[in-house]
């Protein structure tokens, strides 16, 4: 029997190219769907390949445009509830509206938890996610949810570089840490974090006090996301008036929104590296940025989802 018999992978449109690469990880072919609009701007999906009682992984990170990329998403899940899947997992590599998880001001949304009840309602019984801005989102979910991790991939990239100087983690806020302290463990670095203020509902981010020292080290940002640029951009020249040496950043998902490739391409920092969670087009790449894939990671776990074993134990078994 075919190891993976019943295993289906299919994609929207907002990252076909992650899925591609998935499948040949996993040494199947994509399967095959139509996800287009028609002229009165309402979505289409269909099947066109029997999925009865299979596994089926709907890959699908909530890209650009974000709300077109929700709504496939729903209603891929739909089509593949009413054509009688066995069972559906949600691959979201990138969970956008995420930030968007508290009420810190009156009368705003959670819309973080709005879209996982939307995915959980659609009907997918579970979700396989990476590097959630905040840990907490997975309790948004009333299904089984995934969440992997892309530090190990960026702390491998940078032990690649073989920088010799003394290296220090820097942290963009408070709330993200703990983020920095699992790549300062697995680079052997030390740790620093930057407050961070962000102006109103104006993407204007202030970086102000500094903890931690950062002077004459190589220092790496680490960061969930790089939307604007603006938080990497305050941190940067915030260390950098400490004297930091050189300036690296390392984020998981590249959603380089309006003149961040630009900013961050005339900017101190040094080296911007970034995962395909997201499309990185060509107009984005600057000449500062590098890509990992995490199509062999994501691969990874569907294996490991469809045939039952531990999702966890591939952190564990990672070199550290
Ligand atoms: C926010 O708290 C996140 O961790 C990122 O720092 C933020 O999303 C980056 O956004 P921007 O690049 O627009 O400052």
């Amino acid at each position: 029997m075919a190891l993976y018999e019943n295993l289906k992978v299919f994609s929207g449109n907002a990252h076909r190219k992650l899925a591609k690469d998935i499948c040949r990880y996993l040494g199947i072919p994509l399967g095959e769907c139509e996800v287009f609009k028609f002229s009165n701007d309402n979505t289409f999906v269909r099947i066109r390949e029997n999925i009865r009682q299979q596994d089926v992984f709907l890959v699908q990170p909530i890209a650009f445009p974000v709300n077109d990329s929700i709504m496939e998403l729903l209603i891929m899940i739909d089509a593949a509830k009413r054509a009688s899947a066995g069972r559906i997992t949600a691959v979201v590599p990138y969970f956008a509206y995420a930030r968007s998880d508290k009420k810190d001001q009156p009368r705003v949304p959670i819309t973080a938890r709005l879209v996982a009840n939307l995915i959980e309602t659609a009907g997918a019984d579970r979700v396989l996610t990476l590097e959630l801005h905040a840990g907490q989102i997975q309790g948004f979910f009333n299904i089984p949810l995934d969440e992997l991790s892309a530090i190990p991939s960026l702390a491998h990239h940078f032990r690649n570089r073989k920088v010799k100087n003394n290296t220090v983690i820097v942290a963009t806020d408070a709330g993200d840490a703990k983020r920095a302290r699992n790549m300062a463990n697995r680079l052997d670095a030390h740790l620093a974090i930057v407050e961070k203020v962000r102006i109103g509902n104006q993407e204007r981010v202030e970086a102000a006090t500094l903890i931690g020292d950062v002077r004459d080290k190589t220092a790496i940002i680490v960061d969930d996301e790089i939307g604007t640029g603006g938080t990497v951009i305050a941190t940067a020249d915030t260390i950098r008036s400490h004297g930091a040496r050189d300036i690296y950043c390392y984020a998981a998902h590249p959603v380089l929104a309006g003149k961040a490739p630009e900013i961050l391409e005339n900017s101190v920092i040094k080296e911007l590296v970034v995962t395909d969670s997201l499309p990185v087009p060509p107009s984005k790449m600057g000449t500062k940025t590098s890509v990992i894939s995490v199509a062999p990671m994501l691969g990874e776990a569907i294996h490991r989802i469809h045939s039952g074993s531990s999702v966890g134990a591939m952190f564990d078994l990672d070199s550290a």
